[in-house]
């Protein structure tokens, strides 16, 4: 049976949600895989819209059980807001996981990752400041906090106490900050322990029973193939594995199990935050791109940044499909390029007299090479309520065959508007 991952082949905010929303009534499981609060899930659907951060996107299905893998990094406080918000809006949680191995964000983390932003000035990564950065590093210098953990006193205070020895020195000495109070936060994260205590639970057994039943299972991916630690544009990246293989470790899922990779691109090209972006365009065609005064507009889901914009980068897309085994691609957001009459699509990257067609690892470089556009007719038509590919305009055709012919890899799915019904389904992988 499948276990598919559905994962963000650019630089984050492809439509993932819409995407896992779509397919969740066909899942048992849903798996929120990695990341954290900086991710922004839109969902639009029967019951309203709603901007998940940490919440699996399957959540709107009634039969299907949600698990927050160990491989994300959980801020307690935010959680609880957003299961409080869905359950106010008659969304139940009570499939709802949390793995007790998931790491929690605590708060010096998200002191850490402002103050180191504000430290770094001209440099900076351009964080969502969420503390994810943080968390993750104290989860491998190994004196992270475990979900788990807050539902133990006594766990909690020794390594609460081990965490705050390390982090009151640095936040006093390093950065100039209070410290903060040993005993406030561990009545604190005990009490979040409390509130939560239903949902965290060791999810292995959850899950390696739902493989030996062959349910199918999708993998939820945060953040995008570009932001990878290793593979992204380092150091403009997250700080985890947001590819195939972070969906296998962040779940608990051997990699043998997978049956499909569903890379999720927009038929164009965003990126948040700072960092190479060889096809980025500004002026009309930006606007264009941004959407503005629409709800789907380009900006941030999670901070509310104007995201940067520009054409279809094939070469980021081949490199990203590669590296994960991409086999399937769901392009999200057709519609916008509606009424552009011409629809740039960058095939090559040039540098010097040398062609590039994979992305270099030096961002002094990347920054430079000047991108080979291949150019296509737009098709200047409404494409939002089309529902089968053969009603799509033979330009809009044409631009999806070529995007997908460059990537080296079959076409999944079309989306022409963010609501639920708005997909048209090429190829089934579950
Ligand atoms: P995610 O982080 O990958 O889940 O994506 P985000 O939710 O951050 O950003 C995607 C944005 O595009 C959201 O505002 C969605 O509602 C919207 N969206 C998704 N698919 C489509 C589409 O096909 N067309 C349009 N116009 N908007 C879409
Ligand atoms: P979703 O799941 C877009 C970007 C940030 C920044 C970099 C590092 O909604 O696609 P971090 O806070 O993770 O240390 O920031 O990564 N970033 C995202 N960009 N969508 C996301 O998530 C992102 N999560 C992180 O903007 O450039
Ligand atoms: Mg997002």
């Amino acid at each position: 049976m499948p276990v598919v991952a559905v994962i963000g082949a650019q630089w984050g905010d492809e439509g993932k949600g819409h995407i896992v929303d779509i397919l969740a009534e066909r899942a048992r499981l849903v798996i929120r895989y990695g990341g954290g609060n900086n991710a922004g899930h839109t969902v639009v659907n029967r019951q309203g819209t709603f901007k998940l951060h940490i919440v699996p996107s399957g959540v709107f299905d009634p039969a299907t059980v949600n698990i927050i893998g160990s491989g994300v990094v959980v801020d307690p406080a935010v959680l609880l807001r957003e299961i409080a918000d869905l359950e106010t809006r008659g969304i139940s949680t009570t499939r709802l996981f949390i793995s007790d191995r998931a790491h929690v964000i605590m708060p010096y983390h998200v002191m850490q990752d402002q103050l180191d932003e504000a430290a770094r000035g001209e440099a900076k990564i351009g964080t969502t400041g969420r503390g994810i950065g943080p968390a993750y590093a104290d989860k491998m210098t190994r004196i992270g906090i475990r979900m788990g953990d807050l539902l133990h006193e006594e766990t909690l205070l020794r390594r609460l106490r081990q965490a705050l020895d390390v982090k009151n020195r640095l936040l006093t000495t390093l950065y100039g900050a209070q410290p903060l109070s040993l005993h406030e936060t561990f009545l604190k994260y005990l009490e979040y322990g409390s509130k939560l205590d239903r949902h965290v639970t060791d999810v292995h057994p959850i899950v390696q029973r739902a493989l030996e039943k062959d349910m199918p299972i999708l993998l939820e991916g945060a953040q995008g193939a570009l932001l990878d630690i290793d593979h992204g544009t380092y150091p403009y990246v997250t700080s985890s594995p947001p590819g195939a293989a972070g969906a296998c470790q962040g779940s608990g899922i051997a990699p043998s199990y997978l049956t499909s990779v569903i890379g999720v691109c927009k038929a164009y090209t965003t990126r948040v935050g700072e960092g190479p972006f060889p096809t980025e365009v500004d002026g009309a065609t930006a606007d264009t791109l941004r959407q503005i005064g629409t709800p789907w507009a380009e900006v941030g889901t999670t901070t509310g940044r104007l995201r940067r914009v520009g054409w279809f980068d094939a070469v980021m897309m081949r490199y990203a499909a590669r590296l994960n085994g991409i086999d399937t691609l769901a392009i999200t957001k057709l519609d916008v390029l509606d009424t552009l009459p011409r629809i740039k699509i960058c095939v090559g990257y040039r540098r010097n007299d040398t062609e590039l067609d994979y992305p270099p690892a030096n961002n002094a470089v990347l920054s430079q090479v000047e991108p080979i556009y291949e150019e296509l007719p737009g098709w200047q038509t409404p494409t939002t309520a089309v529902r089968s590919f053969d009603r799509l305009p033979a330009e809009a055709r044409a631009y999806v065959a070529r995007v997908c012919e460059l990537v080296g890899v079959r076409l999944g799915m079309v989306s022409i508007g963010p609501a639920h019904d708005q997909i048209i389904e090429v190829n089934r992988v579950i």
